[in-house]
This record gives structure tokens, C-alpha cells and sequence, in this order.
């Protein structure tokens, strides 16, 4: 079992991050429930069916508490104030009230919004996070960020709030699709680029499926360390925390004009094309060789995630990026490399470049 912590000293936040096999059947031993009037478990349609029953009964077995729960329907489309207020109807329908405690459980999606639910429905209750999904074990589940889209605007609506413990049963990627479980590692591999050369190495010496499972334990592992050093230097995004959105500039706004299309990305495939983007930027203003360059993108490509976007119109791109978050006076504020491991971070990059990488990400010629 691995263990760690986050700890955020100056704002009095601590919470423990668990990683193993065969988790959800002890979940009662891993977290403190005596005190909570209520629990309610909010998951999508897909992880529901595999686990709500027995992330239940764990708690059953030795708590006598009423268990409730609420489940969407999987996928970006619902991660909008839509289904919030269909989980807050339900909550109100049900008396739920603030000595109760949520349960996220399953991805991203769901630890995002379920955690942005918990933190406003009566000003905030506590909440843990029980996390399925690459992406959520490596990145979304820790370091407080909850919110929802708006409009297709990438989480656009939200607030900094913590889980009380976060849990991460690797078991449960036993049934995470094939094309989910490659995506995740979208971020893992950032978490290399922008942080650790040695890890960069580690995560791209293999295809992500080919990672055992004692091996995929020590990714995760040291995934949440990155971004718990990260956050714990700078929890509300003032300065380095900005790292941790490389790739995501131009990667967000792919995202979010592939949602309505036949074949949306997924956040890590988005984020994967964000991060040949920044990396050419990168390149283009001098940082980084273009040797260099290259063998980030024959990573990438290597580990099956996108490096070639097929059709996407230059200017639809560059209006999503003026909104994107990180944007002022509609200027986008880059992520740039120094080198392989090390970031800077609010970079403004003239339009001319910002041209040339995305033209380079959708000409086919290259791959
Ligand atoms: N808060 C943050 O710091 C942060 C960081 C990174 C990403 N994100 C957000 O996370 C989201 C993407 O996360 P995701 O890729 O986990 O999305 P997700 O929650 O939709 O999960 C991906 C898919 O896998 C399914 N699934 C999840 N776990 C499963 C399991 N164990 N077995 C079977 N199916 C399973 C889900 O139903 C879904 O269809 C994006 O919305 C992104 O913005 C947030
Ligand atoms: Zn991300």
C-alpha cells in the first residue's frame, strides 16, 4: 500500500492519498465515517454498475447510515450546472443535510463536478474522492481544482475546494476502456515534461498498457507527488501551479470543439495535441532544439496518444484560446518548456508562432 500526503501548511489543509490493489472492499477502514448523518455517492453510468454496490456495502458493514446516491450519464456533455442541479434536487429532495458526506466515485468527470456539488451545496460539505480512471488518480481527484463546463468552456464554473482522503483502487483500471487507460497517460506524461527528465523517460520506455501493475503503482505515485509538491507551493494558482496547465491551452480548446463532433477527444488525447502545440511553441521562441522537440513528439506518438489533429479551422481555435481561463484581455498566457523537466510559466507568444504550431499539429504530411 502506498500512502502519501497532501499538505497545504498555510491554509491547515491535510489529506491522505491511498494507492492499491483491492481497496474497495475496506473502504470503511480507510476513512473515518463515524460522525456523518448521510452518505451520498455521486458516479457516472459507467462506474456505477461496476462499484456503487460495493463501495456500499464496505460502508455497511460497519456503519448504520442511511446510503444514498445519484448517477449521471458518463461522458463530458454532462459535466455542466445541468446535472449539478439534478444532483442538488436530489440531495434537498432527500433532507441531505451538512454533517453529510459525499463520495465521488469514478473519473475525472465525476470527482470534478461531484466535488464542485459538495462545495457549494449548502456552502460546502466534506467530501472524499474515489478515484477509477487514470487521469483522475494521476491528476484530477488531488489538488482541490472542482468545477464544471460552461457552454463547452472548459470548467469555466468552479472553485478550489479539497476531498477530506482521497482513494485509488488500481484494481478498478482492470475495466477502465483500453482508449481511456492510453489517454491518461496524456498527463503523466506532463507530469515528466514539466517536472522530472528520469520520469519523462520511465513513463515513455513502454506503452502505457505495458506497465505492470506494481509499476503502475509507482506512476501514480509519483504523479500525485509532482502535483502535491506543486500545490503545496502554490495552491490557488498564482504562480507555479501554472505548470501543471502545459498542454492545456491549445489542448482545452480541441477539447471543447471535438464535443459536438462525431469523434470527441478525450481530456488526455485533447492534452496530447495541447502538448505538441506548446512544445513547438517551445521550440519556436528558442527553449528547446529541435532535436529535442522531436523526441517529445515520437513519445507521444509512441505511447498511441494524437500528435495530428485531422480537421479543425485555425480561427475557431485561436477564439476558444482567447477564453480560455488563463487568458487576459484575451491574450493567452503559455506554458512553455526550458528544457525536458522545467517549466515558465505566463509566456505571451506572438501570433505569428501561434500560427505556425497549430498549423504544424494539423499537417498531415509529418506522421
Ligand atoms: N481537477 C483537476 O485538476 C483535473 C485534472 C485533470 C483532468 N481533469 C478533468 O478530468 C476529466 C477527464 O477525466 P477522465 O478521463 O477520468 O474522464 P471520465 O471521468 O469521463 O472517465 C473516462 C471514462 O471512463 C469511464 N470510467 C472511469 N473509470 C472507469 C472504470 N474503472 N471502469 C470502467 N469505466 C470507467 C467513465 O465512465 C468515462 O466514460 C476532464 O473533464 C478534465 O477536465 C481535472
Ligand atoms: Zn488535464
Amino acid at each position: 500500500m502506498q500512502k502519501l500526503n497532501i499538505n497545504i501548511t498555510k491554509n491547515n489543509i491535510l489529506y491522505p492519498i491511498t494507492i492499491d490493489s483491492n481497496l474497495l472492499d475496506k473502504i470503511d477502514e480507510l476513512f473515518d465515517f463515524r460522525g456523518y448523518t448521510s452518505i451520498f455517492i455521486i458516479s457516472d453510468d459507467n462506474v456505477a454498475p461496476l462499484y456503487l454496490g460495493k463501495v456500499s456495502n464496505s460502508i455497511a458493514k460497519s456503519h448504520d447510515v442511511p446510503i444514498d446516491s445519484f448517477v449521471f450519464k458518463a461522458g463530458e456533455n454532462s459535466k455542466n450546472l445541468e446535472t449539478v442541479t439534478e444532483a442538488i434536487a436530489k440531495l434537498v429532495k432527500l433532507n441531505i443535510d451538512r454533517k453529510a458526506l459525499i463520495i465521488n466515485l469514478g473519473g475525472g468527470i465525476t470527482t470534478d463536478m461531484g466535488g464542485f456539488i459538495a462545495s457549494t451545496y449548502l456552502r460546502g460539505i466534506d467530501f472524499i474522492n474515489i478515484s477509477t480512471s487514470i487521469v483522475g488518480m494521476v491528476d484530477a481527484s488531488v489538488g482541490g481544482k472542482t468545477g464544471v463546463n460552461f457552454e463547452h468552456l472548459k470548467n469555466y464554473i468552479g472553485v478550489f475546494n479539497h476531498p477530506k482522503a482521497v482513494i485509488m483502487d488500481i484494481d478498478t483500471l482492470n475495466t477502465l476502456p483500453k482508449k481511456d487507460f492510453v489517454a491518461g497517460f496524456g498527463e503523466v506524461i506532463k507530469h515528466g515534461l514539466i517536472y522530472d527528465k528520469n520520469y519523462f523517460e520511465l513513463v515513455t520506455s513502454k506503452h502505457p498498457a505495458n506497465f505492470s501493475k506494481e509499476e503502475l503503482v509507482e506512476i501514480i505515485k509519483k504523479s500525485c507527488e509532482i502535483k502535491a509538491d506543486v500545490v503545496q507551493k502554490d495552491e490557488r494558482e498564482s504562480g507555479i501551479r501554472k505548470i501543471l496547465n502545459f498542454g492545456h491551452t491549445a489542448g482545452h480548446a480541441f477539447e471543447s470543439l471535438s464535443f459536438d463532433t462525431d469523434t470527441p477527444l478525450l481530456h488526455g488525447e485533447a492534452v496530447s495535441l495541447g502538448m505538441i502545440v506548446a512544445a513547438k511553441l517551445s521550440e519556436l521562441i528558442g527553449n528547446i532544439t529541435h532535436e529535442e522537440f522531436i523526441k517529445i513528439e515520437s513519445a507521444i506518438k509512441e505511447s498511441k496518444l494524437p500528435i495530428l489533429t485531422s480537421s479543425y479551422q485555425l480561427l475557431a481555435i485561436k477564439q476558444k484560446m482567447k477564453l480560455d481561463k488563463k487568458s487576459i484581455n484575451q491574450k493567452p498566457k503559455w506554458t512553455l518548456l526550458k528544457s525536458i523537466g522545467e517549466c515558465d510559466w505566463n509566456v505571451e507568444v506572438g501570433e505569428k508562432f501561434i500560427d505556425e504550431a497549430l498549423n504544424y499539429v494539423a499537417s498531415p504530411g509529418r506522421s
